[in-house]
């Protein structure tokens, strides 16, 4: 089964966290950027007193031992809390930026890390953001993307956001710095920095950050079906029936939950049953036989027994038809309940 999790891997500097942190907030869910564990380790290790000769598994295993990490949940969203201190904005240092990296490539620094990043997806979808979460993380994660960016928008934004470049740096060095941490990232034994097989390249550059939000969330909007019109669904105008939408609407949402890992005789096995309780219809331009329609189906609201389903039918690039369809959620004594949380796990509501 899929995990709930929309993963952004990619370089550093390519716009990852600015992205993950507007995506994330677009759809109401938590965000974790996974480079501040790393980061959190270094904090602490700088803290130990660790030298250059302890960069190994010897060398760090006596800081491990003593080391626990857990995210404190505030007003402010999610905190990092190492030994029951909160590093906060020195985790960004240059000092941490550049430990970091070599911190990070150390085999059993990357293991102690990975049931707490797992852990991460047991409470619903979340977007998390690193080197390695569609690769080694969450290999069946839901949704994944590669961000990058050209070396020089990537030193520019490095420079512009301040904090993590050293007084007097230049473009130049900054692309040198980021060159350098790619290689590394890049070529090491563990968990190196590639993109996923199964993760959608996308490339940043010149692009503002709603275009990015924008992109990624079609994409995960596109989880689509197909259908070819028979004669049997057009009436005599020879334009596909306006009844037939009902259940074109029912076909998507059936295969949009499969896809989800979520059969809807899964949902009425546990006991959740999901009758339609109104349909909205809007008709833009007429569907023919043997029209190829694409059907775009998302979760637009989730709320108490609520769960609103959006289609869209296309012709190509043209939007056909739009159905907004209201399910209400009732058990198996046929009284209203609240929708699921396997459902809610399963589907991210994108307003
Ligand atoms: O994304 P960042 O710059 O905050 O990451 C800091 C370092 O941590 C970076 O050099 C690579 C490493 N990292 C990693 O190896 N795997 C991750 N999932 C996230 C970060």
């Amino acid at each position: 089964m899929k995990k709930p999790v929309i993963a952004i891997d990619g370089p550093a500097a390519s716009g990852k966290s600015t992205i993950a942190k507007a995506l994330a907030a677009r759809l109401n869910i938590p965000y974790i950027n996974t480079g501040n564990l790393y980061r959190a380790v270094a904090w602490f290790a700088l803290k130990k007193g660790i030298v250059e000769d302890d960069l190994n598994d010897a060398g760090l295993k006596p800081i491990l031992d003593v080391m626990s990490l857990t995210y404190i949940v505030g007003d402010s969203g999610y905190q990092i809390c190492v030994n029951g201190e909160f590093p906060g904005k020195a985790l960004r240092n240059p000092e941490i930026t550049a430990l970091a990296s070599p911190i990070s490539a150390i085999p059993s620094v990357r293991e102690w890390l990975i049931s707490l990043q797992r852990n991460f997806a047991d409470s619903g979808m979340i977007v998390m953001e690193g080197r390695d979460i569609g690769t080694v993380i969450f290999p069946e994660a839901r949704y994944k993307f590669f961000l990058t960016a050209s070396p020089e928008e990537r030193a520019h934004r490095r420079l512009n956001q301040g904090g993590e470049t050293v007084d007097g740096a230049t473009v130049e060095s900054v692309a040198i710095e980021i060159a350098e941490r790619d290689q590394r990232d890049s070529t090491r034994e563990v968990a190196p920095l590639k993109q996923a097989d199964d993760a959608i390249f996308v490339d940043s550059s010149g692009l503002s950050i709603e275009q990015v939000v924008d992109f990624i969330l079609d994409k995960i909007r596109s989880h689509f079906s197909q259908y070819r019109v028979p004669y049997a669904d057009t009436d005599q105008m020879g334009v596909v029936y306006y009844a037939n939408y009902l259940e074109y609407f029912e076909r998507s949402r059936t295969e949009m939950l499969r896809d989800a890992g979520l059969p809807y005789r899964e949902l009425e096995k546990e006991g959740f049953f999901l009758p339609v309780s109104e349909v909205n219809c809007r008709y833009f331009s007429s569907a023919h036989y043997d029209d190829l329609l694409i059907f775009k189906s998302i979760v637009s609201e989730i709320r108490g027994p609520r769960l609103v389903i959006t289609t869209e039918v296309f012709c190509g690039e043209k939007l056909l038809v739009r159905g907004v369809v209201t399910l209400a959620c009732v058990n198996k004594a046929g009284r209203p309940c609240r929708i699921p949380d396997i459902l809610t796990q399963a589907c991210p509501v994108i307003p």
